[in-house]
């Protein structure tokens, strides 16, 4: 079976999909354009792509020799899923338990470092500025019992949760497109988005894509309070990117802490401007045993492909 993988792996990803099929690791650090998306599904069984692949619709339109999208990666927002079946082309995910631990790591990381003002605080001490202790130097926010609203209450968000409570005595409260019976620790389910807005924290872990994108607008943030921070590590767009500089340029919130951006690798020179908010370079799942896992997950689906078996981890 001959399989496209569109970005470097780890070592060991690589040497088991070297010794099962015949691949071809392209080397080019940035995402397929729709055309070499188009090239890809008409020159090989399967493709193992990631984010920032452009499987649009129009590169589904030629001809389709490639059967499956073993997708690197929990989102697949890069994916035109739709187009993907109609062209007769199944898609996998790597919806796995490291991702989602490491993935909530991040978003505490975030939390962390934008309540406690660790980057100004680091930038500081490296630009030589650094005096010495003071009272009130870099007062930030106080996080342990404070309250934390999850934005999306899947695997991701339900770990943040479990580190939010158990870890730092907070209060949970969560928004959900459906109604969550049992959500596995002491947390409320708040029906109104606005309402839920209105937390110390408000971590977003929903998934990508047309559905939620802008989901987080200027009213959404408008609800904040002032002294409240968001932690974005699901996928830019489900921000308003422009309202959120808007609302730290006015003070209407307190911080940001961002791993995802609207146009990655773009990031909009008001947002670097602003010391309230962190932003790291999409470091979600950036561990090597972490990425092991997720590509021995894609592995295993191109495995299923190949033997004729169900997918393990379709979409
Ligand atoms: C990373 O962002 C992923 O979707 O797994």
């Amino acid at each position: 079976m001959r399989v496209f993988v569109t970005r470097q792996m780890t070592a060991r990803v690589e040497a088991a999909l070297a010794s099962a099929f015949d691949c071809t690791f392209r080397r080019d650090p940035a995402g397929l354009t729709p055309a070499e998306a188009a090239a890809a599904l008409a020159d090989y069984d399967a493709v193992l792509p990631t984010l920032g692949d452009a499987f649009t619709a129009e590169a589904f339109a030629g001809p389709v020799r490639a059967r499956l999208l073993a997708n690197f990666g929990v989102g697949y927002n890069h994916i035109d899923v739709a187009a993907a079946r109609a062209a007769g082309v199944a898609v996998s995910n790597t919806p796995a338990p490291e991702l989602t631990d490491a993935t909530a790591d991040l978003a505490m990381t975030l939390l962390l470092m934008t309540a406690r003002r660790a980057g100004a605080g680091e930038r500081l001490l490296r630009a030589g500025q650094w005096t010495g202790w003071q009272p009130t130097q870099l007062l930030g926010a106080h996080v342990s019992g404070k309250t934390v609203s999850i934005i999306g209450m899947g695997r991701i968000g339900r770990a943040v949760a479990r580190r939010c409570h158990h870890g730092f005595g907070m209060r949970v409260q969560f928004f959900n497109r459906s109604p969550l019976a049992d959500p596995g620790l002491p947390a409320v389910q708040i029906a109104d988005l606005r309402a839920a807005m209105q937390a110390d924290f408000v971590v977003i872990a929903v998934p990508g894509g047309a559905g939620t994108r802008n989901l987080i607008d200027a009213a959404a943030l408008a609800a904040m309070p002032a002294h409240g921070c968001l932690i974005n590590i699901a996928r830019g767009d489900v921000v308003d990117e422009a309202a959120l500089i808007a609302a730290l340029e006015a003070g209407s919130i307190a911080g940001a802490g961002l791993d995802v951006y609207a146009r990655e690798p773009e990031v909009p020179a008001a947002l670097i401007a602003q010391e309230r908010a962190t932003l790291l370079p999409h470091l979600g799942t950036a561990a090597e045993e972490v990425r092991d896992a997720m590509g021995m997950m894609a592995f295993d689906n191109l495995l299923a492909l190949a033997a004729g078996r169900d997918l393990p981890n379709p979409v």
